[in-house]
């Protein structure tokens, strides 16, 4: 049995509101306990895109439910009386929020701040509505955001060149997401190089899938960025040896199967619960050590995020355990994944939250127990 701290996710997309038929705060933070993840940060673009105090604080409350307290008069048979004053979680691990870069967003960074975790910007098209491409607009974003915070870009290829210009130029933390080219890699490099304050993430669906497996996945192995070549999917892995990776997050982007069969299907795949597994496979491989998955996955997002510590939480898993990942197994509400029939190595025994156990081979228990969380600075 090997102890792990629980994982931190910073980039989930948890849909809620606007999108639960994809999935909602109970099935996705499910998903992320199942998957040994106790803390996870959503991102902005939902159909109601996290781009408002008032949309962010929305979500916060959508957190939690409210607990209906009737109470039953004698003289009537009906409830007289329903009290709303007990709040209880909907939330099964800790969440916080990102918060979405737009034109008019920007008066709100101040406000904002101090409860979210990053600023992203979208530099090229995903789904919903925040793509940014307009120079005068981006330059506005990154000399108002606070230099100290995370300013994340979704820039792939020749975008990315333009994302560490404007960092370069005005100073941000730039924290570059879902990398999955050799020449993007490259770049990073060479800006860590130069001194620039420059982290970057890696998924697993590009550490372990190429164009080829998209071949066969069809539109389940549609994502932005799209799968890459084999030459690609070996600089990550090189990335991760030298360093040059600082984080490994799911992207967890779930969408319906009915949506995923529309011409052109939506972009994003689930991966809250398939991530640990796949790791764990890669350490049993030899490809990863167990010091490196925990800098990948606790310290590194902890730190680059200011992620409050969180105590007595930890995923306990048996490495050697051999098992096939199985869609009608996950707590996802898309129930799909893009590994389905993967054979892995490792296995999820125990997940503790807050010194409480909250999944036991592989079924979370109840009530849920998590909480929305704040940076620390
Ligand atoms: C994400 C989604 O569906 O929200 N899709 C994806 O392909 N990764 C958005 C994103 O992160 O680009
Ligand atoms: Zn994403």
């Amino acid at each position: 049995m090997i102890t792990l701290p629980g994982l931190i996710d910073t980039h989930v997309h948890l849909r809620e509101p606007g999108a639960t038929q994809k999935e909602d705060f109970e099935t996705g933070t499910k998903a992320a306990i199942a998957g040994g993840y106790t803390c996870i940060l959503d991102m902005p673009n939902n159909p109601e895109p996290t781009i408002t105090p008032g949309a962010l604080e929305k979500k916060m409350t959508l957190t939690q439910s409210v607990i209906l307290n009737s109470f039953q008069d004698p003289q009537h048979k009906m409830p007289k009386q329903v009290r709303h004053d007990n709040m209880s979680s909907r939330i099964y691990c800790d969440v916080g929020f990102h918060f979405g870069a737009t034109s008019k967003s920007t008066q709100y960074f101040k406000q904002v701040k101090g409860k979210v975790f990053g600023l992203k910007v979208y530099m090229n098209h995903t789904t919903g509505t925040l793509l940014i491409e307009d120079k005068i607009i981006l330059k506005d974003i990154f000399v108002r955001w606070p230099q100290d915070k995370v300013l994340m870009v979704h820039a792939e290829g020749p975008t990315l060149k333009k994302a560490i210009d404007l960092a370069g130029q005005f100073g941000n933390k730039l924290h570059v997401c879902h990398v999955s080219q050799a020449s993007e890699l490259s770049l990073i490099r060479q800006a860590k190089q130069d001194n620039l304050s420059i982290t970057c993430e890696v998924t697993c669906h590009h550490l372990f899938l190429t164009e080829n497996d998209q071949k066969t996945l069809g539109s389940f192995g549609i994502m932005r960025p799209p799968l890459a070549t084999k030459t690609d999917q070996e600089a990550l892995w090189t990335g991760i040896t030298d360093g040059t990776v600082d984080t490994i997050a799911s992207d967890h982007a779930p969408h319906t199967k009915e949506e995923k069969a529309n011409t052109p299907p939506p972009n994003g795949v689930p991966g809250l619960e398939t991530t640990l597994p796949l790791l764990l496979t890669a350490i049993s491989e030899g490809r990863l050590t167990v010091d490196k998955l925990i800098q990948l996955t606790n310290t590194n997002p902890r730190k680059i995020f200011n992620i409050p510590q969180q105590f007595d939480s930890v995923v306990e898993v048996d490495p050697t355990r051999n098992y096939t990942l199985d869609a009608r197994r996950l707590f996802t509400k898309c129930a799909w994944t893009p590994f389905e029939g993967k054979k892995v190595t490792g296995k999820i025994k125990r997940v503790v939250l807050n010194g409480k156990v909250v999944c036991k081979d592989g079924e979370v228990l109840n009530p849920p127990q998590g909480k929305v969380i704040y940076p620390t600075k």
